[in-house]
């Protein structure tokens, strides 16, 4: 299908949606400068994720990971919304519901306006102490130590979920119950759609009726399954798709 058949079809139906479910991965974050991990300037083409995003990797060298998040975070400090952010974000301000599942750790879906945010993935701006499980917030770039300390004394790492971890059950639980509501739409913008939950999240809602749409430049683990894939930038198109 032609990117520019498919913008303005979905733009029309999308026009009358006034419950709107979206699944963001690094993709939509990509036209504010921020690397993803699987293209070509992605995370995972230069480093290898068992030595930054695993436990085990942590409580080796637990200065060597955090300064991949220091790096992460200085960037994603420097960075702003982009036109995908603010579309979604204008879109639920102006009263329709868009319900956001991301697997993004930065926090420019918040930084746009947007207030229904699941985290499935944590935040890189969260802290959580090792030896008591305490979670706080630290904005600092740079951090005061490498690695950063709980006001108990113990090591801090990142609020985050390693690959060699499960998901909270309770942020699980809230996905679970959110993608059982009934959605006009699933949008699944710039996800390789990696993992079997997100792929399952987003045809629990198919199946409940919501017309499954992938905006990605490429295909991925996803389109097979969808009802309409959009190649194209999340920027670009959410701009335009869903413009009053
Ligand atoms: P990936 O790097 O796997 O996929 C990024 C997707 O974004 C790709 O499908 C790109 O084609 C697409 N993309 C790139 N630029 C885009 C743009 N401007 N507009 C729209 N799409 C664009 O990133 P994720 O799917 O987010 O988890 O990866 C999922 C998880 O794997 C991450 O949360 C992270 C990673 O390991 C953990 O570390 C736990």
């Amino acid at each position: 299908m032609k990117a520019g058949h498919d913008i303005s079809s979905i733009k029309h139906s999308v026009r009358g949606a006034r419950r709107l479910l979206v699944i963001t991965g690094s993709g939509v974050s990509a036209e504010s400068g921020i690397p993803t991990f699987r293209d070509v300037n992605g995370w995972w083409k230069t480093y290898k994720p068992e030595e930054l995003a695993t436990k085990e990797a942590f409580n080796r060298e637990p200065a060597e990971v955090w300064r991949w998040y220091e790096m992460r975070r200085a960037i994603i400090a420097g960075a702003e919304p982009n036109l995908a952010h603010q579309a979604l974000a204008r879109a639920e301000i102006s009263g329709r519901r868009v319900a956001i599942i991301t697997q993004n750790v930065d926090d420019l879906h918040e930084r746009a306006g947007h207030r229904e945010i699941i985290h499935v993935h944590g935040s890189i701006w969260q802290l959580r102490c090792t030896a008591e499980g305490t979670v706080f917030e630290d904005r600092r770039v740079p951090l005061p130590t490498i690695p950063p300390l709980c006001t108990c004394g113990q090591i801090a790492r990142p609020n985050i979920v390693w690959w060699d971890e499960e998901l909270d059950p309770l942020v699980t639980a809230r996905v679970d119950a959110l993608v059982k509501e009934s959605f006009d739409f699933v949008l699944a913008v710039g996800t390789e759609a990696t993992f079997d939950y997100i792929r399952q999240w987003a045809l629990s809602a198919k199946a409940r009726g919501a017309l499954l749409v992938e905006l990605n430049p490429r295909t991925t683990a996803l389109t097979s399954a969808v009802d309409m894939h959009i190649g194209g930038k999340a920027g670009e198109v959410l701009d335009v798709i869903l413009a009053e």
